[in-house]
């Protein structure tokens, strides 16, 4: 979504906020603008519908030279993709507004400002609110009060950054609902939608609060909260270093965390567990009281974080025997319930900002949950602060809009919640703990052997690129898997992809099986074998093409299923086959949109961090 970065500082700030804008393209946007006040006061800004590095050779053209300034990257909600769309906007030559997330009031205000005598020059949401804050500066002549009457005004959930020509070493934020970082320099300070925008600049951040406004100085600066009254939030160094935020070796970010899995889990499960069993604490000292007490699991997420949700229920029924419910998190929002007894609300999220994830969490607090807890990726993030008990995932900063690394490290988690749960519930049975515990240990270097096919599934994706569809089957915990590989084939190739229980595909997707129609199936050993071959019949039957994961790789040796594409698997514990099976499915997606020569690491029309409903 949206990024915002600003500064006030006594070197020259249009490089930095350049910088600041390339480290935000991860987030997904379509335009990106520029506006500073130069040395003669004067305010200045330039827009470009297109990719930071277009802003940046305008600028080499027509260079800015400034102490403070302000710089965004859009993603578009209202108004189509343009520079006339694109931030920053400005007001009377005074005030220039940056903006992340949604004014919902804004034809209201837009109708009040035109009767005001304001003029429009574009299709935002975001225009009426530089406006605004000129309406109230006209009337209360107080640059910081003037935000605050406008921001009173303003409904939705977004974060603003601003400034004006008449105090030319001030930059206001704003955080009310979408997030907004304070970088802390010396004799220089910073605002951001990530951290990571400020990572080569500083070390040190304030992560704003909701309602909070942040007046912005070059040596100082002070943050007020909903009321008006000065507050001091909390500090954090963050120790995340510039390699994890560069692509290395790699052409993209997306393979490179890929590559990365087997470190991931490894780290995530660093600490946190025996030889036979979790370690108590790791879901926070609280957990130890509450979770004797769970009788039911409220797992709530979106996309692929949805996917890991769907495996925790089969994990959480099997092994702790407590019943599961999954939801996606726009949905659960907005319905009437009926809630379970003594239930622990779960929410995942790579990026912890995800509007509806966050908005679902809020709605749970508000509700009889025992307790909240949240499974997230990045340290700070608005619902690792706002959830009761939460857990680090660890899998290092991801980059690529196609969530990998952190998937299978939620799994990961996921699977010692379930472990956790099955301990406090009494099910625990020593011998069959100790194996899954042992096996979990070795994933990373099964992981390893699995990367190491890289090369044939690259053979598979050439027969991928001319196709406009694929089916994705598998069965128990490997149907969100196959939800997964079809989730990630669309994302980053844009071939349209399904994914469907095997057992389903006789209630309908097989009247879409002809012989252009390639299948991708996942057939480990085990209770589901048979069940699963007879599916692959039924797709073999109607010429559809077979892909196949398996480590029964032996069956397919057989004429029944000569033509078949087989990536030989290494064998594992059932209830693991998830993490594991997923990685040749991201390679797959990953080598067909490079040979369809996509944009794999920021996909079109979408995002990375979706802070807007
Ligand atoms: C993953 O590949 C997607 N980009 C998307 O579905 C993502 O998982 C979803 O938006 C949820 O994000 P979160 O995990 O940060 O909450």
């Amino acid at each position: 979504m949206c990024g915002i970065v600003g500064a006030v500082a006594k070197r020259p700030i249009a490089g930095l906020l350049i910088d600041g804008l390339k480290k935000l393209e991860y987030r997904g946007y379509d335009s990106a603008g520029i506006a500073v006040i130069d040395a003669q006061h004067q305010l200045k800004r330039l827009r470009v519908a297109g990719k930071v590095r277009e802003l940046e050779n305008a600028l080499s053209t027509q260079p800015l030279y400034a102490h403070m300034g302000i710089a965004h990257t859009r993603w578009a909600t209202h108004g189509v993709p343009s520079e006339q769309n694109a931030h920053p906007f400005i007001s009377h030559d005074k005030f220039a507004l940056v903006h992340n997330g949604i004014i919902e009031n804004h034809s209201i205000l837009r109708e009040k400002l035109l009767r005001e005598g304001y003029q429009f020059l574009s299709e935002t949401d975001t225009e009426t609110a530089v406006h605004l804050i000129h309406y109230h500066y006209t009337q209360m002549g107080d640059f910081l009060s003037a935000v605050r009457a406008a921001v009173n005004e303003l409904e939705g959930a977004y974060a603003l950054g601003v400034f004006s020509t008449d105090y030319p070493d001030r930059v206001i934020g704003v955080r009310q609902g979408a997030p907004l970082v304070i970088g802390k320099g010396q004799n220089e300070n910073f605002i951001a939608s990530d951290p990571l925008a400020l990572l080569s600049i500083t070390q040190q951040f304030i992560y704003l609060e909701d309602y909070d406004i942040v007046d912005l100085g070059l040596h100082a600066f002070q943050i007020y909260d909903r009321q008006g009254q000065a507050v001091n939030r909390e500090t954090h160094t963050l120790s995340v270093g510039l390699d994890a935020i560069e692509r290395g070796e790699y052409r993209h970010f997306m393979k490179k965390e890929i590559m990365e899995q087997p470190e991931a889990i490894a780290s995530c499960l660093e600490g946190r567990i025996t030889k036979s069993h979790v370690l108590p604490a790791i879901f926070g000292p609280k957990a130890e009281t509450i979770f004797p007490q769970v009788e039911h699991v409220q797992l709530i997420a979106c996309g692929t974080s949805y996917h890991a949700a769907m495996v925790a229920r089969y994990w959480i029924e099997s092994l702790a025997r407590i019943p599961c419910s999954v939801e996606v998190a726009s949905e659960f929002r907005y319905r009437e319930m009926a809630q379970s007894k003594n239930s622990l609300f779960v929410t995942l999220s790579q990026s912890g900002e995800t509007a509806d994830t966050l908005a679902a969490l809020r709605l749970a607090k508000k509700m009889d949950y025992l307790s909240s807890l949240v499974i997230c990726n990045v340290p700070g993030s608005t619902m690792m602060r706002e959830a009761d008990l939460h857990f680090l995932t660890r899998a290092g900063v991801e980059i690529g809009v196609a969530s990998t690394k952190a998937f299978v490290t939620q799994l990961t988690a996921l699977l010692l919640l379930a472990l956790t749960l099955r301990q406090q519930n009494k099910q625990a049975d020593e011998k069959i703990d100790r194996e899954l515990i042992e096996q979990l240990q070795n994933l990373p270097g099964l992981i390893q052997k699995v990367l190491q096919q890289d090369e044939m599934i690259a053979n598979w994706a050439k027969a991928f690129t001319e196709k406009q569809h694929a089916i994705f089957i598998g069965r128990g915990t490997l149907y969100p898997i196959a939800l997964e590989g079809a989730l990630k084939m669309k994302e980053i190739s844009y071939i349209h992809a399904e994914g469907y229980p095997s057992g389903e595909l006789k209630h309908g997707p097989l009247a879409l099986v002809d012989t252009s129609m390639p299948v991708i199936a996942t057939v480990p050993g085990g209770t589901l074998l048979e069940k699963s071959l007879s599916n692959l019949q039924e797709v073999r039957a109607r010429g559809g093409k077979l892909y196949v994961l398996t480590d029964q790789t032996h069956l397919f040796h057989q004429d029944a299923f000569a033509d078949a594409h087989i990536i030989p698997m290494p064998s594992l514990h059932p209830l693991l086959t998830p993490i594991l099976y997923t990685i040749p499915l991201q390679l797959l997606a990953y080598h067909v949109a490079v040979l369809k020569g996509t944009d794999v690491d920021q996909p079109r029309n979408l995002a990375k961090s979706v802070t807007v409903e």
